[in-house]
């Protein structure tokens, strides 16, 4: 899944609730910059007021951006005269978003976004409930709980996220049966899906640990390895490769991947494929999703013995030692 948050801010605003959100949900950032700057300043807000107002499309400083690479796509503006910002109307018309998932949020200093949100949906051909974000001067007037309502409705984005997900179902010899499941619904009896756990390994014997965010519904802070369930359409090594790209920003060679156990749960209806792979990556080239990940470390194999002896580690890690 790849996310990228589409912006313009003239004054911090929008940039910060970009950038709290891309944090949050890994995505990447693009801010727009029109080739003739907006000044800022009292006067001229009327000048530009008046851009917005008859909805101009000021020419921008050339981007790159291609649509078709991206799952989720943020998009967020500054309220200018009750209207999006004009860059916005520059980009958005530049762009054909039909049928992609689009979410939206508007900074103003009077929490008065309807109109300019509704535009922009319009502007995009977005779905009616695609999700919606007003906040007022969140960087000239910061607070935690305007914070908190920035991390709220990522965390919403992310459901949306997640609900959108399919899982390919299996039988007990792990044959497909040719139906597919959308995450978070009952698995049926007699049907199970996969899920991976990914191990990393660098030359100095250490292994790549992670730390579950706090905000985790399921065993907050605890330790583990990266992992999660595979996606229709995707083999195990795929959903490997791709939960580490996601959660750490590593890219795995798939070649290098060896799978050192594998064992069904009819309990958890899955079959949970643990996968190993020899890969060096300095702390700085990881980057965390904030909201999945709130640490990295590489361990020796005391290290991990010492999380699991003082019940730091996630209890589904209880195979560790076969494998380290
Ligand atoms: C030209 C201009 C017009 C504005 N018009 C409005 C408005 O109609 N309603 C409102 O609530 N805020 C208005 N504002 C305030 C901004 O929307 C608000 O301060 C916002 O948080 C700024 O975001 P930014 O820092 O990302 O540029 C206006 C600001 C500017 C510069």
């Amino acid at each position: 899944m790849r996310s990228i948050i589409v912006y313009y801010s003239l004054e911090g605003n929008s940039k910060m609730v970009a950038e709290s959100l891309s944090n949050l949900l890994g995505s990447e950032l693009l801010q727009l910059e029109p080739k003739d700057p907006y000044p800022t300043g009292r006067v001229s807000k009327f000048l530009s007021g008046k851009d917005a107002l008859s909805h101009k499309r000021p020419e921008l400083v050339p981007y790159e951006f291609n649509a078709d690479e991206y799952d989720r796509i943020i998009i967020g503006t500054p309220v200018w005269a009750g209207q999006p910002a004009p860059p916005l109307n520059t980009f958005l018309t530049e762009n054909d978003l039909k049928g992609k998932r689009t979410s939206f949020f508007a900074c103003s200093s009077s929490g008065n976004a309807a109109k300019c949100l509704k535009k922009m949906k319009e502007m995009a051909g977005a779905e009616d409930d695609a999700p919606l974000l007003s906040i007022i001067d969140p960087y000239a007037k910061p607070s935690d709980q305007k914070i908190q309502t920035i991390q709220q409705w990522g965390i919403e984005v992310i459901g949306r996220f997640d609900s959108d997900e399919d899982w390919d179902l299996y039988d007990t010899e792990r044959q497909p049966l040719g139906k597919t499941m959308k995450r978070g619904s009952d698995i049926p009896d007699g049907a199970y899906h996969i899920v991976v756990s990914v191990w990393m390994r660098n030359s100095e014997g250490r292994y790549l640990m992670s730390k579950r965010s706090d905000k985790k519904k399921w065993c907050p802070g605890m330790w583990e390895t990266t992992g999660g369930a595979v996606e229709s359409g995707e083999t195990s090594l795929e959903g490997a490769v791709r939960e580490v790209q996601e959660e750490l920003g590593i890219e795995l060679d798939p070649a290098k991947g060896r799978l050192v156990r594998s064992v069904r749960s009819d309990a958890l209806h899955d079959f949970y494929d643990v996968w190993m792979f020899d890969v060096d990556a300095e702390p700085d080239e990881i980057r965390r999703q904030d909201e999945e990940v709130s640490d990295v470390r590489w361990m020796t194999a005391e290290e991990i013995d010492r999380l699991w002896n003082e019940n730091k580690m996630h209890v589904l890690l209880d195979y560790y030692k076969e494998i380290i």
